[in-house]
């Protein structure tokens, strides 16, 4: 028997925020938020874990005015949850799936209790990934892969990844050997004596 179709409610918790400053001012909790309008091409999603980047806050001080949605913004890249509504035109999931990925700049962010995202920035979550897991993963994955396509690893050469700790500098460290075949990767941070690092592929 298929499952009941999940109740949408018409608004949700979310934290937003309607002028610029400091996230400590400016980022308020908002009880009553309207459930984001889900394009043909997206999905909903019941988010069950958000993440926070360099990002999120740079755009509530105001340094990126120029890629901002309408206030009031709520903000949040990153995204792990459950789909409970397609778009029309969205093929790759349905209803109940498990996924994690990133909202689109203009969308309703992720710290709320719905966000939309377009199919093609989602993926079903991995089972051996908690969702606080996987939403810790997208940004900072895409940002380490673009780094090393940008500059030009192959296969055999080594590379030093400074902050091998970090949201970023992690990623990096695994990546370099796992999709760019390189021989070594090291990696330098303050956290240095905890093998962190190391354990990530330093
Ligand atoms: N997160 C993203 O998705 C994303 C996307 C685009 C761009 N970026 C940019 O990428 C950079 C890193 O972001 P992140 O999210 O990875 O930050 P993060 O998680 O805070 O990591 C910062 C890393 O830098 C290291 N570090 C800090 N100060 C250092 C110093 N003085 N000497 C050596 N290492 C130092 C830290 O090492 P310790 O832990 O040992 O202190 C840590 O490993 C930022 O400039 C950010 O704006 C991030």
């Amino acid at each position: 028997m298929a499952a009941a179709p999940a109740i949408i409610p018409s608004h949700m918790k979310a934290w937003a925020y309607s002028e610029h400053g400091k996230s400590n001012a400016a980022l308020k909790f908002h009880p009553n938020f309207p459930i984001p309008e889900l394009n043909e091409d997206q999905v909903l999603i019941k988010v069950v874990a958000a993440a926070i980047n360099p990002i999120d806050y740079h755009k509530i001080v105001g340094n990126y005015k120029g890629s901002d949605a309408p206030f009031p913004i709520v903000p949040g890249y990153d995204v792990a949850g459950v789909v409970i509504k397609v778009g029309s035109a969205a093929k790759k999931f349905k209803e109940g799936d498990e996924v994690y990925g990133m909202v689109e700049a203009k969308d309703v962010g992720s710290l709320a209790e719905y966000t939309t995202a377009q199919e093609n920035g989602l993926d079903h979550k991995p089972p051996n990934l908690s969702f606080a897991e996987a939403a810790s993963l997208p940004l900072a994955i895409e940002t380490a892969y673009g780094a090393l396509h940008k500059v030009g690893l192959s296969a055999g050469q080594s590379i030093l990844v400074l902050g091998g700790t970090g949201g970023v500098g992690n990623p990096c460290c695994s990546d370099c050997q796992t999709c760019f075949w390189c021989f070594k990767g090291s990696s330098y941070s303050q956290y240095w004596k905890t093998g962190i690092d190391e354990e990530a592929g330093g």
